[in-house]
């Protein structure tokens, strides 16, 4: 049997909802993860810091009986955004980065930025206090294609802002290009990127052959294999500069199952499985540690976690459930289309 210690990882981009999807899921991120940085993209949106403490408050509330875990809290970025606000957050612990979701981008961000010119004062107060911007970066421009979304950004917007800000830390979310991974390795250090489980495993083709597969749709959405193939490569180099963050956002079926659907996959209960899976075909096993459980911290300025965490080979398969019952609805969880052999131990 072949096992695997590491130091407890943390998810970097997370997704938890609210209400009864929150406290359906909250769990399976607790269960294995020690920190995540929650996403903000609730509706109404978390734009204050007086929204992320009743939110924070909210997520401790349901977390599972003897799970030890810290949700490190974002405010999503609005054109009203207050630096005085978001300068408060950061100096009493509670926030550990800003999120900039331009305005349509992905599930609910319309309230999201049309203007940079708009965010400047804000983003000039966080280069001062060192305070990380964290990016979907996606342009919405009708006329670019949704696969070229990303690399269009980084040239349009990204590149010019860190420009003209280049003491700004920037995390690049879920990259999903070749185009975001030479960009970054590019860069000087104050640049990273977060890549989510799903976009090591799927390529574009698993959403759209053999029939159209909602459960794979996800924003940025899977480009070619290339991409997919650099992302392997950049994941499991041990470079620092990239770290895990799932993106793991669930939503009940029906919202996902229909004429049109939510973008977001579901990947919090076994994520460990699959990463652990991905590292040993890449012969990287000993780079997943760097992965989950120390770039991230270091990056955002964080010790890594003291606990550790044993994964196990088994020659049987690993069986997870199809779906996540919630009081809202079950949610379906990712099914990576390889059979599963690696588990967390207990
Ligand atoms: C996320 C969601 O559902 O909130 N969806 C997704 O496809 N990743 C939003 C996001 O991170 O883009
Ligand atoms: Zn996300």
């Amino acid at each position: 049997m072949k096992t695997i210690t590491i130091r407890r990882p943390d998810d970097w981009h997370l997704h938890l909802r609210d209400g009864a999807v929150m406290e359906g899921v909250i769990g399976d991120t607790s269960r294995h993860f020690a920190r995540a940085i929650i996403m903000p993209n609730l509706v109404p949106p978390v734009v204050t810091t007086a929204d992320a403490q009743a939110y924070r408050q909210r997520i401790m509330e349901v977390l599972p009986e003897g799970h030890r875990f810290q949700p490190l809290m974002t405010l999503y970025l609005t054109e009203h955004t207050q630096a005085d606000d978001v300068e408060e957050g950061k100096r009493s612990g509670l926030i550990t980065a800003v999120k900039l979701y331009p305005a349509g981008a992905t599930t609910n961000s319309h309230g999201g930025v049309r203007d940079l010119d708009k965010v400047m004062p804000v983003l000039e107060r966080m280069a001062a206090i060192g305070l990380p911007l964290c990016v979907h970066g996606e342009v919405t421009t009708p006329e670019v294609d949704i696969f070229d979304r990303e690399a269009v950004f980084i040239e349009t917007v990204l590149d010019p802002l860190r420009r003209r800000l280049p003491e700004l830390k920037v995390t690049m979310e879920h990259v999903t290009t070749k185009e975001g991974i030479d960009y970054i390795k590019s860069a000087p250090a104050n640049l990273a990127g977060s890549i989510t489980t799903h976009h090591l495993i799927i390529n574009r083709n698993a959403i759209l052959v053999g029939g159209i597969r909602p459960h794979y749709y996800c924003l940025p959405v899977a480009k070619r294999e290339h991409h997919r193939l650099a992302l392997r490569a950049a994941a499991t180099s041990g470079d620092p500069r990239f770290f895990l963050g799932t993106d793991s956002a669930p939503h009940v079926d029906p919202s996902k199952e229909c004429g049109c659907g939510c973008a977001g996959i579901y990947t919090s209960p076994n994520t460990m499985s699959c990463l652990a899976h991905v590292f040993e075909q890449e012969n990287a096993l000993d780079r997943l540690e760097a992965f989950v459980s120390l770039n991230g911290p270091a990056w955002y300025g964080l010790a890594p976690n003291e606990e550790t965490m044993t994964l196990v080979k088994h020659d049987e398969q690993a069986h997870f459930p199809a779906k996540r019952e919630t009081g809202a609805g079950d949610i379906t969880i990712f099914d990576p289309m390889f059979p599963l052999h690696w588990a967390v131990a207990d």
